[in-house]
């Protein structure tokens, strides 16, 4: 369906070639200062047109706040927020009226509804992800201001082009020992956790691929370029993380933190891959290597020593960083001839026409910024809910000491 979360709920609206897309978030707290540009920002960065690596649709994506705030502060009221599409071009795509898009939703949306949208992708088409970000950057400003919460995502692979290994998640240099072999890196490697620790947006944006390794993320872009000139198509992996989440959110046993996180992103169009902390690589790893050791922090809260775990535990977040890494598949339509075959299944060939990312990371990269946004408000709320309610009652005296947390952690 179309509305993500349970206390910050988020409904989408639109499709590719309407006249406007949007979003209705129900559950933003009352009295947050929010501004257009507050939420201007991450659709500007998600918008077409950025650069010769995306889709030369041209569209500003100016959003208008329709409700839920007043002289700048919001009411704690649904929130509507609205974008035109303006550069719409339907007749673009006459031939995929004979023709399913190999790979896209076009058959699929038309068994399933019976009927389906006249042009480009309607609702399957990454224009619904308009609405998410400005969702995304309202939950950001929140967390933001109160928790001092950080969310960066970044480009880390496009085709085989990946980050240099020191830069990227053991899951990404697979081991060359034998298959028997324990001999593996016991940590994710110092300078990624510093990367983690430290890569900010402005890093991330300094290059149009959004990889924040210069010499790589040339290498990213002649790999795009290739892929279009030649009328095709590539994919690619984006690599999130989230900072300064408090200890405690995620609610087991569906509503696990990552279960979320793994529902949000691969509801992001053309996903195809969720892994978080070690992922897959950490399936080759002992226990005696993967465990996350205890350590005091200097404030003296519990911390860890490593972070395969990606900061959740459980299924609950544990206070460490939050990291993951989301795969991208090469999007579907290509104006490269297609031997296929047409809804009624005569055999044929689709070139199609029309205006395509040859890749889609560089843009996904703020819609994973803000499906994380949502969740982790969505969380938070739930759990800051929960704790309201149980302050409220007497405390209790009589329990055995091991059913609480020490005094003085
Ligand atoms: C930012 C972004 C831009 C996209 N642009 C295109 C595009 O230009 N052409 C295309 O075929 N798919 C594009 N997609 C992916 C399609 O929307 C998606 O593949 C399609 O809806 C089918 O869904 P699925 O791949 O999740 O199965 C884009 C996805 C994102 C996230």
């Amino acid at each position: 369906m179309s509305t993500f979360g349970k206390l910050f709920r988020v409904t989408t609206y639109g499709e590719s070639h309407c006249p406007s897309v949007g979003a209705i978030i129900d559950g933003c707290p009352p009295g947050l200062e929010l501004d257009v540009s507050d939420i201007q920002v991450q659709l500007s960065r998600r918008r077409p047109g950025q650069s010769n690596l995306t889709t030369p649709r041209n569209e500003k994506d100016l959003v208008h706040l329709q409700s839920g705030t007043e002289h700048g502060v919001t009411l704690g009221t649904p929130i509507g927020l609205l974008v035109k599409n303006e550069d719409q071009r339907p007749h673009d795509y006459s031939e995929t009226d004979l023709y399913p898009r190999p790979s896209h939703a076009d058959y699929t949306y038309l068994e399933k509804y019976g009927v389906k949208a006249s042009s480009g992708g309607g609702r399957s088409s990454a224009r619904e992800t308009i609405g998410r970000v400005a969702a995304g950057a309202i939950a950001e400003k929140y967390l933001k201001a109160v928790y001092g919460i950080e969310i960066v995502a970044f480009v880390s692979s496009v085709g085989k082009i990946h980050l240099p290994a020191l830069l990227s998640p053991p899951s990404l240099t697979p081991s060359d020992d034998n298959e028997d072999n324990d001999n593996v890196d016991d940590a994710i490697s110092e300078e990624f956790r510093s990367l983690l620790t430290t890569i900010t947006r402005d890093e991330v944006d300094k290059h149009p691929t959004r990889c924040p390794h210069s010499q790589t993320a040339e290498k990213m872009t002649q790999r795009i370029i290739r892929a279009k000139d030649a009328s095709d198509s590539i994919g690619g992996t984006v690599t999130c993380v989230i900072r300064n989440v408090p200890a405690g959110l995620g609610e087991p046993v569906f509503d696990k933190f990552e279960a979320e996180l793994a529902h949000a992103m691969l509801s992001i169009p053309a996903t195809k891959a969720f892994e978080i902390g070690s992922g897959f690589r950490g399936t080759e790893v002992p226990g005696s290597k993967h465990n996350d050791a205890f350590i005091r922090r200097p404030d003296g809260s519990l911390g860890t020593k490593t972070n395969w775990s990606g900061g959740v535990q459980g299924g609950i977040t544990n206070g460490e960083a939050i990291y993951f890494r989301i795969g991208f598949k090469s999007p579907a339509t290509i104006s490269q001839a297609q031997a296929t075959a047409q809804y009624d299944g005569t055999p044929g060939t689709l070139a199609a026409r029309g205006r395509h990312d040859p890749c889609v990371v560089p843009r996904a990269v703020p819609i994973v910024e803000s499906m994380a946004a949502i969740v982790v408000m969505d969380q938070l709320l739930q759990q800051e809910a929960r704790k309201a309610a149980a302050s409220r009652l007497p405390p209790i005296k009589t329990l055995p000491p091991t059913m609480v947390m020490p005094k003085g952690v």
